[in-house]
């Protein structure tokens, strides 16, 4: 087999790790679920579902990743051969190239904000982001740019592309998030927004809202989608695979809190009522600045324009471990070089891309089962294909693989005391705990 790249350490695994699971989940989606499933009542239910339910799937696809030490399907053939599981390594290349079409789609849109801001023209009407998503030129050109952006990452490799970059983003990402949290706090009123996300409402915390925290902590955590697989497969023998989960989890859950401060008091400052998804990142925020730096053409540019490189940085740093997927399954299983593997992939979404795109715009009326493409792909990925993922993972290592292999991986051999002392309640929240967590997701979807 050819020498395979690897990442340089415990911290370069840490920050790409963190990197894939900090994206546009932790900006756009958590703050709104928090206030609307009742405050710090549902921050401790998510932070138990990370705890107890992703965590543990994350620390399954780790292992299987590194003992693989292959891309998804390759890892799966190595450690199961002669079954049916390698089936597991195909979804888990189809379901991100899906992802990331949409995705990027989203990534362009915040490269268009970015460019708004700095040319200062963001924020001064609201129904801006509508005529923009459903017009056709703009948002494809934008689409185009951040596939390739994504695409030139990824052609770097795996030390000088992906654990560069995010060694470099991962550090400013935290630092510009805390710029905005500092702005939004000191806006007169931001007090509401606050109590939005920290007043304990348990009346709210109902099955729904659980659901939605542990769907919420498994697409926050890129899991489900070989992505966490792919890259520990690039982790070295010596490196701490406990350590890297909770330094990974442990990022992914302060960002996304940061998050919530920092949208939610300018939101509630300006008097408006929090809306979800794309409208509340991308109408609201640019309005609220646009309005806040009132008079100030130079304080809206810079706010803004912090606020839309952060999201643009956290979305192309989860891209990028969407897509190293599908390349190491090219590169590794077909043969291929990673220029062209890189190419004909970034090709696929960039394809697919364009009509989730268009389904804003001129596909409007075009439906699957009821949903726009965009939708519908959001909703196949998110509500299915990913916990399916995800369960199939965790009862492979959780059933299928020999014991003693998990603990010897999970345990560098036995040379790691704490993760010798911690496997046994690793091993019933894996076979018993995550699965049971997973089934909540589905129940969920399907009422
Ligand atoms: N975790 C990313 C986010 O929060 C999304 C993602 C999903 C990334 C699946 C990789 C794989 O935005």
């Amino acid at each position: 087999m050819k020498n395979r790249e690897q990442f340089s350490g415990n911290l370069s695994v840490i920050m790409a790790m963190a990197g894939s699971a900090i994206g546009l989940g932790n900006i756009w989606r958590f703050p709104y679920i928090v206030g609307e499933y009742g405050g710090a009542a549902f921050i401790i239910v998510y932070f138990a579902a990370c705890l107890f339910i992703a965590l543990p799937i994350f620390y399954a696809e780790t292992i299987i990743g590194r003992r693989g030490g292959l891309d998804t399907y390759g890892s799966m053939k190595r450690l199961a051969p002669g079954t049916h599981w390698y089936k597991l390594g195909l979804l888990t290349i189809i379901s991100p190239m899906l992802i990331l079409s949409y995705y990027s789609v989203v990534g362009g849109w915040s490269i268009h904000y970015l460019f708004k801001s700095v040319s200062g023209t963001v924020g001064q009407e609201t129904g801006q982001f509508s005529e923009f998503i459903s017009s056709v030129e703009a948002p494809i050109l934008a689409h185009t740019v951040f596939v390739i952006l994504v695409a030139a990452i990824i052609l770097g490799g795996v030390k000088k592309g992906i654990e560069k970059f995010s060694k470099i983003t991962m550090p400013i990402l935290f630092f510009l998030i805390l710029v905005i949290v500092v702005y939004s706090l000191t806006l007169p009123g931001a007090g509401g927004g606050v109590d939005y996300l920290v007043r304990p409402d348990f009346s709210k915390l109902t099955g729904g809202a659980i659901a939605s925290a542990v769907g919420q902590a498994f697409f926050s955590l890129s899991l489900g989608v070989g992505t966490v697989l792919t890259y520990a497969s690039y982790m070295r023998k010596q490196d701490n695979i406990l350590v890297s989960g909770l330094g990974t989890a442990g990022f992914d859950f302060l960002f996304a809190l940061l998050a919530g401060f920092a949208v939610m008091p300018a939101v509630f400052a300006a008097g408006l009522s929090p809306s979800s998804g794309p409208g509340l990142v991308f109408e609201t925020l640019p309005y609220i600045f646009g309005k806040m730096g009132a008079g100030s053409v130079w304080l809206t540019a810079c706010v803004a324009g912090v606020f839309f490189l952060a999201v643009l940085m956290a979305a192309l740093s989860s891209a990028i471990s969407i897509l190293e997927v599908g390349v190491a399954y090219l590169v590794e299983e077909k043969g291929l070089g990673r220029s062209r593997a890189t190419l004909y992939l970034s090709l696929f979404a960039w394809a697919v891309g364009l009509l989730c795109s268009l389904s804003f715009g001129p596909l409007a009326d075009f439906k699957i089962l009821g949903s726009s493409i965009f939708e519908f792909l959001d909703k196949l990925c998110s509500n299915w294909m990913m916990p399916l993922g995800g369960l199939l993972f965790t009862l492979f290592v959780g059933w299928k693989m020999p014991s003693a292999d998990v603990l010897d991986e999970f345990s560098n051999g036995g040379s790691k005391p704490w993760n010798v002392k911690i496997y046994p309640f690793v091993r019933v929240l894996l076979r018993y705990v995550a699965p049971i967590g997973i089934i909540f997701i589905f129940l969920n979807s399907v009422l």
